[in-house]
C-alpha cells in the first residue's frame, strides 16, 4: 500500500476538516497515481470532497462505524464501507490487480502508515494553522528513495518526495 498526502512545514494536513491548500499542480499529481485504482480512507476525508461523492475512476474504501452510510450512498457502485483492517482486507483481496492509496486523513494515514511500503510526500516549505497531522516517517523507519526539483506555486516551494519504508527492504 502507497500513503499519499501534502504536508506543510510541520507534517499539518488540514484544518476544520479541509486541506490547508490546493495547489494544482499537486491535484494532478494525486489524480495521476490513484487513477484506477484504489484509495482508501476515513469517513471525514470523504465528506471533505465536493458533494461528499466518492472519487471518479477509483474504488474508494471508507472507514466507519456508523452503518447509515452504506444506505445513503448505495446510487454509488465504486465505494465501500468498512469498520477494520479485516473488512478492508477482504475487499482488496477482490481487486488484486489494482493499486492501493492510503489518501487520508490524520486516523487513518496514523492507524495505516506501518503497512505501507511507499509514500508519496508533497511537502511545503510553509506552515500553516493545522488541526490535523501526517505521522513522522522517520519515526516509522522511512527513508527518502527520490526528491523532486522545487516547484514553487504563488509564494509556495514544494518538492515531491517518494520515500520507501521498512517493509519495502524486507
Ligand atoms: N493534506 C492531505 O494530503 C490530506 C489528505 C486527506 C485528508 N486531509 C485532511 O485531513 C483531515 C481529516 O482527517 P481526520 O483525521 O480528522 O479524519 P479521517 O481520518 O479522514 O476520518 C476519521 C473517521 O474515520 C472513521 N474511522 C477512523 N478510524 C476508524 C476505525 N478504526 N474503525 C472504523 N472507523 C474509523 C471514523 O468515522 P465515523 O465518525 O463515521 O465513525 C472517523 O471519524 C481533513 O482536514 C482533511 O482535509 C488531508
Amino acid at each position: 500500500m502507497t500513503a499519499i498526502a501534502c504536508v506543510d512545514k510541520n507534517n499539518g494536513i488540514g484544518k476544520d476538516g479541509k486541506l490547508l491548500i490546493s495547489i494544482p499542480d499537486d491535484m494532478k499529481f494525486f489524480r495521476g497515481n490513484t487513477k484506477d485504482s484504489i484509495v482508501v480512507m476515513g469517513r471525514k476525508t470523504l465528506f471533505s470532497f465536493k458533494d461528499k461523492a466518492p472519487l471518479k475512476n477509483r474504488i474508494n474504501i471508507v472507514f466507519t462505524r456508523n452503518d447509515e452510510l452504506k444506505n445513503e450512498y448505495k446510487q454509488f457502485d465504486n465505494i465501500f464501507f468498512v469498520k477494520n483492517e479485516d473488512e478492508l482486507n477482504e475487499i482488496i483481496e477482490k481487486y488484486k490487480d489494482k493499486k492501493v492509496f492510503l489518501i487520508g486523513g490524520a486516523k487513518i494515514y496514523n492507524d495505516l502508515i506501518d503497512k505501507c511500503d511507499t509514500c508519496l510526500i508533497t511537502k511545503l516549505d510553509t506552515s500553516f494553522d493545522a488541526d490535523t497531522f501526517f505521522p513522522d516517517l522517520e519515526k516509522h523507519g522511512f527513508t527518502i528513495e527520490t526528491i523532486s526539483e522545487t516547484y514553487t506555486y504563488e509564494d509556495i516551494k514544494y518538492q515531491f518526495i517518494k520515500y520507501k519504508g521498512p517493509l519495502k527492504r524486507k
